[in-house]
């Protein structure tokens, strides 16, 4: 496993990995600026949830090192991308840190702050994987093989470490279970191509689908359980995700499917009641591709749809598998 993001220079710079060049090309970009961090969750040189909050953890210190006030920092950072929302969690956190320190130790306390931050994703994950287990465990004992459907890219690409959706799948897979994954496309953005090529690596079993073949394989029960990330669960259970989510949870419930969300605590909006109240990112018309250009065709290209909770069977989370309707129980 490669790591997605890392201090380079003891602690004077950033690298990441750019996910815009995967899976063809392995290449990392030096963020040395506030400005660099923003650009990179903007553009989508990290993305996922989590991965996007330990960046912007990262992007406070870098942005401090440069002089730069917090408020601006702050600002800057929250303005790059709208759903996911452990960005604001992580902001949020180096404000409350950073504001009961004096000035000349805030640099400092900012590079710790974040590195806690990035630590704690890559453990939280880890027990999330743990957590998940037994769900596969499960349907391994009654039936030896396991067929897991995923959207998107939720593993270790998409945090500091270990992945979320995925975490399950590596843990089954490295405890010996017959695991094998349905990897939707991910239309436009084809971040299945990266789940399809962190599973590649770790030698995973698993098939490239388009999209729309997922109720197909549904019907034909070749499914046994749907996992997907998060990019923020509402305090009801709402839980927004990569676009085409919401359909494969319809799909599941219609098949009798368990469909699980895997994410941290620190996806979880406690101040957001319910998936009407996510904001949904709105992307560039171009990344629905040419072909329609000059028709003069309206184009929306909404990156993320929300499940409401009752489609969703459980939020696999580093503090165990909570039940939707019981998020009110969780503590912040
Ligand atoms: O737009 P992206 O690629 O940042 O969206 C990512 C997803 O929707 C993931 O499925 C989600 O963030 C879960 S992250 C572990």
């Amino acid at each position: 496993m490669l790591a997605t993001i890392a201090e380079v220079d003891g602690g004077g710079a950033v690298m990441i990995l750019d996910q815009n060049r995967l899976p063809h090309e392995t290449a990392f970009v030096r963020l040395n600026t506030l400005s660099d961090a923003a650009h990179a969750i903007r553009v989508m040189q990290v993305r996922g949830a989590p991965l996007i909050g330990a960046t912007a953890a990262y992007g406070v210190a870098l942005g401090l090192a440069e002089g730069q006030s917090l408020d601006l920092i702050l600002a800057t950072l929250a303005a790059t991308r709208p759903t996911a929302v452990n960005l604001h969690w992580a902001l949020a956190r180096m404000e409350r840190v950073l504001e009961k320190s004096a000035l000349a130790g805030r640099q400092q306390l900012a590079w710790e702050e974040a590195r806690a931050i990035a630590r704690e994703d890559a453990a939280a994950n880890a027990a999330i994987g743990q957590h998940g287990l037994p769900l596969l465990q499960a349907i391994a004992a009654r039936q030896g093989k396991i067929n897991v459907m995923t959207h998107c890219n939720a593993g270790w690409l998409a945090t500091v470490a270990h992945g979320t959706a995925l975490a399950p799948i590596y843990a089954a897979h490295n405890a010996g279970l017959t695991v094998h994954v349905w990897v939707s496309e991910t239309r436009p953005r084809n971040q299945g191509l990266l789940t399809a090529w962190e599973l590649a690596q770790a030698g995973v079993p698993h098939t490239l689908i388009v999209d729309n073949a997922a109720g197909l394989l549904l019907i034909q029960s070749k499914v046994d359980c749907v996992i997907v990330g998060a990019d923020r669960i509402a305090a009801n259970g709402d839980t927004a995700n990569k676009v085409g989510t919401y359909l494969k949870a319809l799909a599941a419930r219609a098949h009798g499917v368990p469909f699980h969300v895997a994410a941290p605590v620190s996806t979880i909006d406690f101040a957001c009641p319910d998936g009407a109240h996510i904001p949904i990112e709105e992307r560039d018309p171009a990344e629905l591709g040419a072909s329609s250009a000059g028709m003069g065709t309206a184009i929306a290209n909404p990156a993320f749809d929300v499940t409401p909770a009752g489609l969703i069977a459980g939020i696999i989370t580093e503090r165990g598998i909570i039940p939707s309707y019981q998020l009110a129980t969780v503590k912040p």
